[in-house]
């Protein structure tokens, strides 16, 4: 073949490829219309004209309906499940781990996998009506260890968040670097519930993470952080002798707010015992604060753990990992509640060790940072 011919192919391939890719995305464009789509919420109480065509929990946030979800929808938390009884077509490969069976019958799905391509009925808790968005400042960030960081954010004036102690907000980043998009996680809440005008959390940097990476690189005092919340499940039930309250590294920012909690609605009647685990000294935190409580507040113990001391540190303290001291320190489960906050293997962990310990499904709270 002659070198005309074979850029006349060339020309012709690359004139056929073009073509097609632009009936694609026409296609695609036409499919993908879904027009108007009517929301119907809770049985006429709320009626939503949108347009179809992105995630429900998309939708639903652009409405100021905030649905828990703490993995921005990569449906990796199970967070976002709401109760679709029309329009929401079969359940997906990617919703499947997440939804039992008790929750098929009664029509939940994650949020964050039904599209909204047709009208809808849906059933949602009232309480979510109740969640809000906040443009704070932030007023205050420093290092509390070498990974994480304090961030205290001031609401704007006049508005307060009323959470209970545990409860977690989504935390919304700009784009930054590389990252042109938007993407909001689950940070609990570590200051006083008490404290209604502020707001602090406690960040960890995950390695390559988008948006801890974006609070310990690019955010700064002064800059206004988008919030939502309150959410969550994770908060004092108190129907017991004895809190057992266990974390690892920022897993302790409910835990936190939980003890202020309690001190402050005057509960001397409940014990409070802490096990905070570390795998080295430079994961310790809070430890001057915590120790101080103890001393002021007789019904609560500090008892942090260090996986893996060295001699120079001079521990005096529990060694090795927080379920050591769990299994040696702990009787039973007999009126006594467990609150766990932190990595989910190190959850996993402890609660088969409570549960051995005749600790329930009733009486173990925990929020696992995934
Ligand atoms: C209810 C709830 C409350 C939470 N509260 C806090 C809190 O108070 N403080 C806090 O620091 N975090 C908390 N988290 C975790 C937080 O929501 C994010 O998942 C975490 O900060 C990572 O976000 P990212 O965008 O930086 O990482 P992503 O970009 O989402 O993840 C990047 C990569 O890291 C992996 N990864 C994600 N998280 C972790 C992790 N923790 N350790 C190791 N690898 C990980 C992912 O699988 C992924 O491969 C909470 C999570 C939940 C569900
Ligand atoms: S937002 Fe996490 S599973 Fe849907």
């Amino acid at each position: 073949m002659d070198f005309g011919a074979i850029l006349k192919t060339v020309i012709s391939l690359a004139a056929v490829s073009g073509a097609l890719s632009l009936v694609i995305s026409l296609a695609e464009k036409l499919l993908n219309n879904y027009g108007t789509c009517e929301l119907d919420i809770n049985a006429g109480r709320k009626k939503l004209s949108v347009k179809g065509g992105s995630s429900l929990l998309s939708t639903l946030a652009g409405e100021k309906i905030f649905i828990p979800s703490a993995c921005g929808g990569k449906a990796t938390c199970g967070l976002c499940k709401v109760a679709v009884t029309e329009g929401a077509g079969p359940l997906l490969l990617t919703e499947e781990p997440y939804i039992s069976q008790e929750e098929r019958d009664r029509h939940i799905r994650l949020s964050c996998q039904v599209k909204v391509k047709r009208d809808m009925k849906l059933l949602i808790p009232e309480d979510l009506f109740n969640i809000r968005e906040f443009l704070c400042e932030l007023v205050e960030m420093e290092d509390m260890t070498y990974d994480i960081k304090r961030l205290r954010m001031k609401l704007p004036p006049g508005q307060t968040i009323d959470f209970k102690a545990g409860q977690f907000v989504q935390f919304y980043t700009k784009p930054y670097g590389k990252v042109k998009e938007e993407v909001f996680r689950a940070y609990s809440i570590s200051s006083k519930a008490s404290e209604k005008d502020h707001v602090e959390l406690l960040i960890r940097l995950v390695p390559n993470g988008i948006c801890t990476t974006y609070v310990h690189t690019a955010l700064k005092v002064g800059d206004t952080v988008r919030l939502s919340g309150p959410y969550g499940d994770f908060y004092l039930r108190g129907n017991c002798e004895e809190l057992i309250m266990i974390a690892g590294g920022s897993g302790l920012a409910p835990i936190r707010s939980l003890v202020y909690d309690v001190i402050e609605k005057g509960r001397d009647d409940l014990k409070m015992r802490f096990f905070f685990g570390a795998n080295t000294m430079r994961d310790f935190y809070y430890m001057e604060e915590f120790a101080r409580i103890e001393k002021e507040h007789p019904n609560f113990s500090f008892i942090p753990c260090l996986a893996f001391p060295k001699p120079e540190d001079n521990w005096k303290g529990a060694e090795g990992f927080v379920t050591v001291a769990l299994q040696e320190q702990v009787q039973n489960g007999e009126n006594r509640e467990a609150y766990l906050c932190g990595s989910p293997g190190m959850l996993d962990a402890c609660i088969r060790i409570l549960k051995e310990k005749g600790f329930t499904d009733r009486t173990i709270f925990f929020d696992k940072f995934t």
